[in-house]
């Protein structure tokens, strides 16, 4: 069965490279914005660069994702809470994705944010939405990176959960990203790690002009 995707602030650089990356994949998508319009917009946008042989994007709402197998959060980590709220009607059991990296810019760089209670985004996304399956993934992979869609990526996308199944779904989706791999790395509570590379990329980008993203070195996945 195709399992169909919504990505919350498709309308961003993350988003908007996740859905043209699936949907050359022949994966359904389906963009969410805060505002209808312009969800709408940015898919018509999207389906206008994409190859004839590409599933089209649709757009929206958020609250219109909530019919998705598999919903990727890709919105600034500070506005989680109103945006899981858009999704309240998302039934028992789905998956939300979490891509988000909590990191600020100070005069000396990017650098990671910590909560309060020391606890990733993810973990904060799954004691918010007990009834959803959350899984951590995308955080490293550069929407520079996604946009260029000539070019296959060379990465691979650490994935973490405490759900299995919904840790192989999300593998899944990756591994249809051409060039990508979907590394099943283990619980949720790694996520905080996973959030807090991000900043050390941006800062290798940055001083070496590159769109890095990582790969496990001697994992043979077969
Ligand atoms: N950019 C990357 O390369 C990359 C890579 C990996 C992970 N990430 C993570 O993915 C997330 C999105 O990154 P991005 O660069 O794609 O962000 P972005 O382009 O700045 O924002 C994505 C979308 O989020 C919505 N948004 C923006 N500000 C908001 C606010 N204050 N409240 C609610 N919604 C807001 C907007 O959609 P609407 O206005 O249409 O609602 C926007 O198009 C971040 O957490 C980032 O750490 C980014």
């Amino acid at each position: 069965m195709t399992t169909t995707v919504g990505i919350a602030g498709g309308t961003g650089a993350l988003g908007r490279g996740l859905a043209a990356r699936w949907a050359v994949a022949g994966v359904p998508v389906r963009i969410g914005s805060r505002d209808a319009a312009r969800g709408e917009t940015a898919a018509a946008e999207l389906n206008a660069e994409l190859p004839a042989d590409a599933v089209a994007v649709d757009g929206g709402h958020l609250s219109w994702l909530t019919d998705r197998d598999v919903v990727v959060l890709a919105v600034p980590y500070e506005s989680v809470a109103p945006t899981l709220a858009a999704l309240a009607d998302l039934p028992d059991g789905r998956l939300l994705v979490s891509a988000l990296n909590p990191l600020a810019f100070d005069a000396d760089g990017p650098y990671a944010v910590a909560s309060a209670g020391g606890e990733s985004i993810a973990e904060q996304v799954a004691a918010t939405f007990p009834t959803a399956r959350v899984v951590g993934a995308f955080h490293t992979v550069s929407s520079r990176q996604l946009a260029q869609l000539d070019r296959p990526m060379d990465e691979d996308v650490p994935v973490v959960s405490d759900d299995e199944d919904a840790m192989a779904t999300v593998i899944t989706l990756a591994d249809r990203i051409e060039g990508c791999r979907g590394v099943a790395v283990g619980r949720l509570r790694l996520a905080a790690t996973l959030e807090a590379l991000t900043p050390v990329l941006i800062s290798v980008n940055k001083r070496h002009g590159a769109h890095t993203g990582i790969r496990f070195s001697d994992l043979d996945l077969g």
